[in-house]
């Protein structure tokens, strides 16, 4: 057990609370909204809410690795971001440059490994390079998975899964029926994660309350919690404000409660 202090969303009374140890969620995903919205308020860009943004994935990574996450799935741009204004987008595509450039450092520090999930093959040169690289330099660490979604979709993911099985038995080489839920899951970008491919808790920040086509088969069983905060604003005690809601729920995955 340790204790934090946790502050109530609308009454802003702060509380003392204790996280249990060993009922941390192993995969945490988060939708990382509200960028633009916390710019507004200050009367910036929006570009400027992406740039904090990035700062607080920094703080969120380590936060999240010290408190014993094994695999960390963040959404940092999706299949339909692509319809944003140009400014905007390519933005987005330098931010992966800049911060795999001044972090790398740090994560290896941490111990923390990249992965990266989508359609990397669509990301501008510069941006190809900085995941590849960032990926080749951590590859030995053996602590937590950092996973950005980049370019991603849960449809689009689950369509390719099925291309490629349907491909196999064309080829003669896999019986229809032998495609069972293992199989489609491992054939999912999220195949080489093994028993850590769903996230125990899917948090969304921003107050929205909805999926946006993000890892549609993995979040079957999560539990979700939507917090208010703007993901500029987001940190250590937000996280940890998230997994004591976690910790709070009782997961049944269809079955009859137990607690
Ligand atoms: C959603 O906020 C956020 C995004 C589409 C981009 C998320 C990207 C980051 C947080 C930085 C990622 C960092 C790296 C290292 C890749 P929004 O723009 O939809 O906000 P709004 O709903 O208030 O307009």
């Amino acid at each position: 057990m340790f204790s934090f202090l946790s502050k109530d969303q609308t009454t802003g009374e702060v509380a003392e609370r204790q996280l249990d140890e060993a009922n941390i969620p192993a995969h945490v995903a988060i939708i990382m909204d509200g960028n633009g919205r916390w710019a507004q308020q200050r009367h910036l860009p929006r570009i400027a809410g992406h740039k904090q943004g990035m700062n607080t994935v920094k703080t969120v990574a380590k936060a999240a690795s010290h408190l014993g996450v094994k695999v960390l799935t963040l959404y940092a741009f999706s299949t339909e971001n692509w319809k944003r204004p140009t400014t905007e987008v390519n933005y987005l595509m330098k931010l992966p440059v800049d911060f795999f450039g001044t972090f790398v450092p740090d994560l290896i520090k941490n111990n923390i490994r990249v992965k990266v999930m989508g359609y990397t093959e669509d990301l501008p040169d510069a941006t190809q390079k900085a995941v590849r690289d960032a990926i080749a330099a951590t590859k030995d660490c053996t602590g937590m998975v950092l996973n950005f979604a980049l370019n991603y979709g849960g449809r689009a993911e689950i369509v390719t899964a099925v291309q490629r099985l349907a491909q196999q038995v064309q080829a003669g080489t896999l019986d229809p029926t032998a495609i069972d839920e293992a199989l489609l899951s491992q054939n999912l970008m999220t195949g080489d994660l093994g028993d850590l491919q769903d996230p125990d808790l899917l948090i969304r920040t921003s107050g929205e309350e909805r999926l946006s086509n993000f890892m549609l088969w993995q979040v079957a069983y999560s539990e979700f919690v939507f917090m208010a905060q703007h993901w500029p604003d987001f940190d250590q005690t937000t996280l940890e404000e998230a997994i004591y809601q976690y910790q709070q729920r009782h997961r049944r995955f269809g079955g009859l409660t137990t607690a």
